[in-house]
């Protein structure tokens, strides 16, 4: 059971965003405090019934929160939380879900448009104030989505969405899923994960926007890379695990497929002896994909309805992960 409202006490433990000052403007009264740190969160957790965080997790807070009782991610991908200690300690989990929908949808949108329309390069030539001449060389000129095709891998509210804006872009879009008899809304053709390997020849765009489980760790891997044609590029917006990471950097670096939009990277921040920070094809954004103004707000309103829900002694949760 969650503390009444006078008694509750809900940590914000995030590096950047302002939950606090969003929260306080809701005048709820409640008792809250922020952690920009690990440190900072290790010094708070003791005292809090409610945690919201993404990054800052760690599975060993538990140990030292006796009084923590939900902890609702603000990121929609819960991978970083070990299911059984929090269930062991007695905490419910909820998946901010939703949250970053749309700002993740038109970012993977915004990669393949990038990649299509030659913007790195645009940009890289602006640098150095040089005005790039027209293009002969297909490799080399700038293209439309029209008539292109995309395999969308993972078709939840992210992957479903992205799945619409390539429709509304004139694109061809094969949705992949779990259970594909659930279908997308969208898609052209929806199959399974096992089916990937064999439908990757016809990807123009393998975009990746499905959770890192035991089902889609490595999915794309040495197989499904080399059945890509080598005008085809991976946009991934999921996580970087989701792609056999050394396979990929093969792929790209043996012209085997034309390139990539990588928002995810095995590990974060990107190493900085990677051989993707150099390679032209590839475009690298920093996690950054869910970025949105309306973050705050979004979570804020998911840990109230979570937090009302425990109140009134309900048991399942908005977006419950445990
Ligand atoms: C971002 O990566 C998220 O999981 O929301």
């Amino acid at each position: 059971m969650l503390p009444p409202r006078d008694r509750l006490t809900i940590c914000f433990a995030h590096v950047a965003y302002r939950f606090a000052e969003r929260f306080a403007l809701r005048g709820t009264g409640i008792v809250h405090v922020e952690a920009r740190s690990r440190a900072e969160l290790d010094a708070a957790i003791a005292g809090a019934d409610v945690l919201v965080c993404s990054g800052l997790w760690r599975n060993d807070l538990p140990a030292i929160a006796p009084r923590l009782r939900l902890v609702q991610s603000c990121s929609a991908g819960t991978d970083q939380y070990d299911r059984d200690v929090l269930r062991q300690a007695g905490i419910r989990l909820a998946s901010g879900q939703g949250c970053n929908a749309n700002a993740v949808s038109e970012h993977a949108i915004a990669q393949i448009l990038a990649l299509l329309r030659r913007l790195p390069e645009a940009r890289d030539n602006q640098a150095k104030r040089h005005w790039r001449g027209m293009m002969g060389d297909f490799a080399r000129r700038e293209d439309e989505a029209g008539g292109k095709t995309a395999i969308v891998v993972g078709t939840g509210r992210i992957g479903g969405r992205i799945a619409r804006l390539c429709k509304a872009l004139g694109m061809r879009v094969i949705g992949v899923r779990r259970d594909p008899t659930q279908g997308v809304d969208g898609a052209d053709e929806v199959h399974g994960f096992r089916d990937l390997p064999r439908l990757a020849p016809r990807a123009d765009f393998l975009v990746l926007a499905c959770p890192l489980t035991d089902e889609t760790r490595n999915l794309v891997d040495a197989a499904v890379l080399a059945a890509m044609k080598p005008t085809a590029r991976v946009v991934n917006v999921a996580r970087g695990r989701v792609v056999d990471e050394p396979a990929l950097v093969a792929a790209l670096r043996e012209g085997r497929i034309g390139g990539a939009a990588l928002d995810v990277t095995a590990d974060e921040p990107l190493p900085q002896d990677s051989p993707l920070w150099d390679m032209p094809q590839v475009l690298i954004t920093p996690h950054t994909a869910g970025e949105t103004h309306s973050y705050e707000d979004n979570v804020l309103d998911m840990m109230m309805e979570n937090i009302e829900r425990l109140w009134r002694g309900e048991t399942g949760l908005f977006n419950q992960i445990v």
